[in-house]
């Protein structure tokens, strides 16, 4: 049933090509250029007048919400805060009775997520969800929600159901803000438009799965990883850390790129990877410089660049070229380079994939 992967993890890394498709299905529609999501039509005019907008879950999940809070905050212009949900359960959190709640969960059975729902029902909150298994738990438990079709996710590391959950959001994101008005005609229709790319892009990355297979070889006995991005990217960075540390034991952190100077550049020598999310965006030039500070202290620079970079590609070790496309939907493309470069890591180390030491592919004690 691995249909001819040699793990989990890899087919569905791969299946992303379909179930990004899936989750958009009959959600976008670039011919009447409009996204619909019928299981939150019906709060739509809370969200648009929404004061303010907490997102809640954890590991991976977290993740997604950390990318969900810079898309409500770009197109909708609503505050969003992203609490772990086994910190938000256990503080006095300051709950508002108009404030919406979105819960992200793949299992939908995570305990500290579904403890946080209740919380935050009986502060009186709208509590929604974004979960993959239909019929879980925190479906059951909240008011209304975005299924993500992903399909099933066998593997403990989540790879199709990360970004499912930033499908969702997006299209969350970009329904509000063009409802609201924060969002423009035309660039609603240009993220409608460039949606339907997506899988096609996604394919065109994984057609270099050999090549970072390659390069991964070289990384095999690192004992550290950094991981580096900013703006949208800087959860992509993140991701790109616990997908290494959960599978391959090797230890990694993300950080935004520019809080390298505040601490973490003194852990940079001859040993120490560095992975960079650099795609073109606002802050390229920056991200630019960043890079050149981490080859000043000689360490290996292993970026994921937009097709056609040569400025990246003459400062660093090695590049993964991924396909343009607009800045808010990055995080979408960028981290499946991440994700192949875990696996094959972990692989070549020699490590169970699918099922890493000490962990879970659903968290029901906290
Ligand atoms: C990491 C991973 C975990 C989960 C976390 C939340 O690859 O899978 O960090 O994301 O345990 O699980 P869900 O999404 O099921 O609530």
């Amino acid at each position: 049933e691995k249909g001819g992967y040699e793990h989990f993890m890899l087919k569905e890394i791969f299946e992303q090509t379909s179930s990004i498709h899936d989750t958009i299905r009959g959600r976008v529609s670039p011919q009447n250029k409009e996204v619909f999501l019928g299981g939150i039509n019906d709060v739509i005019p809370k969200l648009v007048n929404a004061r303010r907008i907490l997102i809640i879950g954890c590991g991976t999940s977290w993740h997604a919400g950390m990318v969900g809070e810079y898309l409500f905050e770009e197109f909708a212009r609503i505050p969003v805060e992203v609490e772990y949900a086994s910190e938000f359960r256990y503080r006095n959190p300051v709950i508002f009775e108009d404030d919406i709640v979105l819960a992200i969960s793949q299992s939908g059975e995570t305990a500290d997520t579904l403890a946080a729902i209740k919380l935050a029902k009986e502060a009186g909150a709208t509590v929604l969800g974004i979960c993959n298994v239909v019929g879980s738990s925190i479906p059951r438990e909240t008011d209304a929600g975005v299924y993500t079709h992903a399909g099933p996710e066998i593997g403990v590391a989540s790879t199709k159901a990360f970004t499912a959950q930033v499908t969702v959001l997006t299209m969350m994101a970009m329904l509000v803000g063009y409802r609201k008005g924060t969002l423009e005609k035309e660039e609603y229709h240009k993220l409608i438009e460039e949606f339907s790319h997506l899988p096609e892009k996604i394919a065109k990355i994984l057609e270099k799965d050999q090549d970072i297979k390659e390069l991964s070889k070289r990384y095999i006995e690192s004992t550290n990883a950094l991981y580096l991005g900013r703006g949208f990217l800087f959860p992509v960075a993140l991701e790109g850390a616990l997908k290494l540390k959960e599978i391959s034991y090797i230890h990694a952190e993300g950080y935004p790129a520019a809080e390298m100077k505040h601490g973490p550049i003194a852990l940079i020598d001859e040993h120490m990877p560095v992975f960079v999310a650099a795609t073109k965006d606002k802050s390229y030039e920056k991200i630019v410089s960043n890079i050149q500070e981490v080859k000043a202290r000689k360490g290996h620079v292993i970026a994921i660049v937009t097709e056609g970079d040569t400025v990246i590609a003459d400062m660093a070790d090695y590049v993964i070229e991924i396909p343009e496309t607009l800045e808010a939907l990055a995080p979408l493309l960028t981290v499946v380079p991440f994700q192949l470069i875990s696996y094959y890591i972990a692989v070549l180390r020699g490590c169970n994939v699918d099922q890493p030491r000490n962990l879970a592919k659903s968290v029901t004690v906290e």
